[in-house]
């Protein structure tokens, strides 16, 4: 049988995403008793640059007792012409459980899971989605205000070419938060709104009534420059600095994925601003991913 895999927070009903955002904060308070993946191996398949996503997966496998791999893409056997799903029953031949897998196509995870018979892990895929950033997002979120619904939430933005915006979306609306997207018509698409997501290309306007503000880079690497707006206009109208932050209400936090891109969505002020949560977030990924590879492994504890 297939095991279950997380390709995206879709994946997941409203009531598991909770469980993992508990069991990871459990984890947080208190390392895990036992070794959970004791004896499973896993193995990291990134064929993309990622410094947090890939080192919180490795620590995250290891806190829990996994075996774990990592392919470099350059190692593996695809560039010779090995379809996706020769690899995928090599690799469960020999006893791999877990793949954690990144790829600048769309999908790949998908394809991946289709012809494998452990769990799938998408670790970002294409500009389509980042499931595990969303949840520690989401876990980052609950912790500051002890719940998610209601809350008022911004993505600013690259939000058409951003994965993490999309996970991002599904999760909080799941559990309840009012989303709003902001950013010129080019990178934030009129038809992206709906179901309780609302679009507005005013920052200004909205900022007073946040509770979470979460920047994002614009995916210089996803885009032609046809859809980039000058850095000045993109600047003036949605880099956040002083004024910007001055403007949220006393309680509002901040996020921002990384690598954040100083000057561009955000000055320097953000870094040192009281309700900057980037440094949660980041430590926050080891606890949500430990909770994710138990979860997707032993299944849930009740
Ligand atoms: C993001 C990614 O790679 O999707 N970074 C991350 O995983 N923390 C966001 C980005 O690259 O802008």
């Amino acid at each position: 049988m297939r095991g279950r895999s997380l390709l995206d927070l879709d994946d997941l009903t409203s009531d598991e995403t909770t469980y993992i955002l508990h069991r990871a904060t459990a984890f947080a308070a208190r390392p895990p008793a036992r070794e959970l993946l004791r004896g499973v191996c896993v193995v990291n398949l990134f064929f993309e640059p990622s410094t947090r996503t890939y080192t919180s997966f490795s620590i995250a496998e290891q806190r829990v007792g996994a075996d774990v791999v990592a392919l470099p893409p350059g190692t593996s056997s695809l560039g010779k012409g090995e379809t996706l799903a020769d690899t995928a029953l090599t690799l469960a031949a020999m006893g791999v459980r877990v793949i954690v897998t990144r790829h600048p196509e769309s999908g790949f995870p998908y394809r991946l899971a289709d012809s494998f018979s452990g769990h799938v892990i998408n670790a970002g895929d294409g500009s389509h989605a980042h499931p595990t950033q969303a949840l520690l997002d989401l876990l980052t979120i609950w912790t500051e205000f002890g719940r998610i619904e209601g809350l008022r939430v911004a993505l600013v933005g690259d939000v058409l070419h951003s994965r993490v915006a999309r996970s991002n979306i599904i999760g909080l609306r799941r559990l309840g938060a009012d989303v709003t997207l902001v950013g010129p018509p080019t990178l934030v698409p009129d038809t992206m709104a709906g179901g309780g997501v609302t679009v507005t290309r005013d920052l200004d306007a909205i900022l007073p009534a946040m509770d979470v503000v979460m920047l994002l880079r614009i995916q210089r690497e996803r885009t032609t420059s046809a859809v980039l707006p000058s850095l000045g206009d993109y600047a003036r109208n949605y880099r956040v600095g002083a004024e910007r932050l001055a403007a949220l209400n006393a309680r509002a936090i901040v996020l921002h994925p990384g690598p954040y891109n100083r000057g561009v969505e955000l000055t320097e002020d953000v870094l040192g601003f009281a309700g900057w949560r980037y440094a949660q977030q980041v430590s926050h990924g080891v606890f949500i991913r430990m909770a994710v590879l138990d979860f997707l492994v032993n299944g849930r504890v009740t």
